[in-house]
């Protein structure tokens, strides 16, 4: 399927690594340039340069914190000037955090917020004027399936991924008169350092049979018991939804969390 995406250009957040990572590759491979945002610098510019090399596709990679209120102006000053416009949004920055609601710190729970939701709200507020002065944009936020279906040892992680389904929603029915398709994808069990780093300590800690088995041992498990499918998902099952959801190939779908979890609820 000709997903018809060659030239737009894409603005992605936490684009380094992981789910944000395939994102790029995926629309990179149809021929979109690309805004790659990421905090640590070295790492993204090697990033960038892979894919850019790869797919001969643009890539503007911009360093910077997503919790900064500062950063979307910037991003999207020096993305204008390089590109003069953005077509596509991907607000994907972020982790899990394991805890209940009486274990997750009020630190925790402002830096969560800042990351996933406040975030996403003011990449949103920058970019859609453009979008709709050219009456065309595609906008998907990366969500969470625990924001269907919480499961209580992920209480903030859940929470804002609940609000970033409503928010997803209510924006998209504003916009939809001014052709923007804005989604979202609540995302299961993916093999990324995120899981890695932010979700084995916590299911070790409750299952210490577990504690001598390798990361990867440990994900494979899970995946069979807790997952129809069978297995884990991979940042590339999550990117092929994305690069549909934000192409011209989509005209119908706004305002939709996409549930992309191998048919399971909860991993944990
Ligand atoms: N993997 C899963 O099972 C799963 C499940 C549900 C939802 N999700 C969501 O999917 C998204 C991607 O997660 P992932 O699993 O792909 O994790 P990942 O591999 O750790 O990637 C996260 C990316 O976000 C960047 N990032 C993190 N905090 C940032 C910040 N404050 N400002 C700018 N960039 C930031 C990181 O780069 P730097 O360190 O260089 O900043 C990294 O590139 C997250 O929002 C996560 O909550 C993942």
């Amino acid at each position: 399927m000709d997903l018809k995406l060659t030239g737009k250009v894409a603005l992605v957040t936490g684009a380094r690594t992981g789910i944000g990572f395939s994102i790029c590759e995926e629309l990179a491979m149809n021929g979109v340039h690309l805004v790659m945002v990421a905090r640590r610098e070295p790492e993204l510019i090697l990033a960038a340069k892979k894919i850019s090399e790869k797919y001969g596709v643009s890539v503007l990679p911009v360093a910077g914190d997503v919790t900064d209120p500062k950063l979307p102006s910037l991003v999207v000053e020096q993305a204008e000037k390089v590109f003069q416009r953005i077509d596509l949004l991907v607000n994907n920055a972020g982790r899990a955090h394991a805890g209940t609601l009486l274990t997750t710190s009020e630190e925790d729970w402002q830096i969560m917020t800042e990351t996933k939701l406040s975030a996403m709200r003011r990449f949103c507020k920058v970019i859609i004027p453009g979008m709709q002065r050219r009456n065309w944009g595609r906008i998907v936020n990366i969500s969470s399936i625990g924001g269907i279906y919480p499961n209580p040892q992920l209480t903030v992680s859940h929470a804002l991924s609940a609000a970033i389904n409503n928010l997803t929603r209510s924006l998209a029915l504003s916009v939809a008169p001014d052709g923007i398709l804005v989604n979202a994808i609540g995302v299961g069990a993916v093999a990324t350092d995120n899981w890695a780093q932010n979700m084995l300590p916590n299911v070790r800690n409750r299952r210490p049979e577990l504690v001598d088995r390798t990361d990867e041992e440990v994900m494979a498990l899970l995946g069979k018991e807790k997952t129809p499918v069978g297995r884990f998902g991979l940042p590339e099952d999550i990117a092929a939804i994305a690069a549909f959801l934000l192409s011209g190939r989509n005209q119908f779908v706004t305002g939709q969390t996409i549930e992309a979890s191998g048919g399971a609820d909860r991993f944990m």
